[in-house]
């Protein structure tokens, strides 16, 4: 994976959102909504922490005035919304980490529907805001780990991916599952060169997508992604490389067997296909022992030591147990 230095996101001690008005935030969702995140606390979000998140279009609306608080995270303080629409990886659109934000613009995400294929029982093409209208959506406060060693807290909107797979009854064969990103050349110009045969592609073991953190995202901040985050639906696998939270994502295949996928394909001694956070196996260009968590710049360059599986260690360490983490990285 390309490490360029990125200019945009060097952003200033004063940028840093203090706790206090995050905490003061939650706070006041909490007193003005009981549980329930309306589109109004996603204003508040956006006052505070600068940036402006989308409106829900009408279909979805309704899902989107009704996002449930859940505990992830809510200690964390979640990076600017500035930052994390504008420090981006999406290579579609290409390799700078400001080009996704200033391309991205007229990526048409509506209609969008996601294919089904292979071993399930509940196979074919799926409209994506049907789903989103039959969903308690949930927000979910989660550190991101890019594998180039910066790292980010989100507040994620979306379900669990396990309750959205079993809803395609999935059969004692699919051992994995496997996801595609959008191929459009003419909307995505990175998908015109490089060296990246498109589209992306990525994996999970079926265990580790059922693992009940692992989210099928359609939003952020309290309301609908961004095109340049992944609109309008990604992967968050918050205790795995940022890589493997595919973005756009049209298919969705049943397999018996390890699929193929784009980082693991291309450079295999460097990407595995598990691609778990830990601290303990270095890149073999760079340690993975610290980060970089943004907003942060040269005069603060905020690292801090990366934690194995990225913090989620309680919940997904039995997933791998008996497994040689150096072998299968
Ligand atoms: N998905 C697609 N389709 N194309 C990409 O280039 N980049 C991945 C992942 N998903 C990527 C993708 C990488 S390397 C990371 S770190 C995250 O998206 C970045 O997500 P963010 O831009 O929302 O921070």
């Amino acid at each position: 994976m390309l490490i360029k230095n990125k200019k945009r996101s060097d952003c200033s001690e004063s940028e840093v959102t203090p706790k206090t008005i995050y905490l003061n935030r939650r706070q006041f969702m909490k007193a003005s909504s009981g549980i329930v995140l309306g589109v109004g606390g996603s204003n508040v979000f956006a006052a505070l922490q600068g940036g402006n998140p989308l409106t829900p279009p009408t279909p979805v609306k309704q899902a989107f005035s009704q996002i449930i608080q859940t505990p992830y995270g809510s200690s964390e303080t979640p990076a600017p919304y500035d930052v994390a629409t504008t420090y981006n990886n999406f290579y579609e659109f290409g390799y700078g980490k400001g080009d996704p934000s200033e391309r991205a613009d007229n990526f048409k995400t509506r209609p969008w529907t996601i294919t089904v294929e292979g071993e399930a029982e509940n196979t074919g093409t799926f409209d994506l805001d049907d789903i989103i209208k039959t969903s308690a959506l949930e927000e979910r406060i989660y550190r991101h780990r890019c594998v180039e060693a910066w790292s980010m807290v989100i507040p994620w909107v979306g379900v669990s991916l396990g309750d959205v797979l079993k809803r395609f009854k999935p059969t004692s064969k699919a051992k994995y599952v496997y996801f595609e990103t959008l191929y459009d050349p003419k909307q995505m110009p990175g998908q015109n060169s490089g060296s990246i045969e498109w589209p992306y592609r990525e994996g999970l073991r079926i265990d580790e997508a059922m693992n009940p953190l692992a989210m099928f995202t359609v939003g952020m901040y309290g309301s609908i992604l961004p095109n340049q985050n992944g609109a309008p639906v990604r992967l968050v696998i918050p205790w795995k490389y940022g890589f493997k939270g595919i973005k756009s994502i049209v298919k969705i295949r049943f397999v018996e067997t390890m699929p193929l996928t784009t980082w693991s394909s291309l450079a295999p001694g460097e990407y595995g296909f598990y691609a778990n956070v830990n601290p303990n196996v270095d890149h073999p260009r760079w340690s993975q022992s610290q980060e970089r968590r943004l907003p942060g710049g040269v005069l603060f360059p905020n690292v801090i030591d990366t934690q194995m599986f990225n913090g989620y260690e309680e919940e997904v360490a039995s997933l791998y147990s008996g497994m040689d983490l150096k072998r299968f990285f």
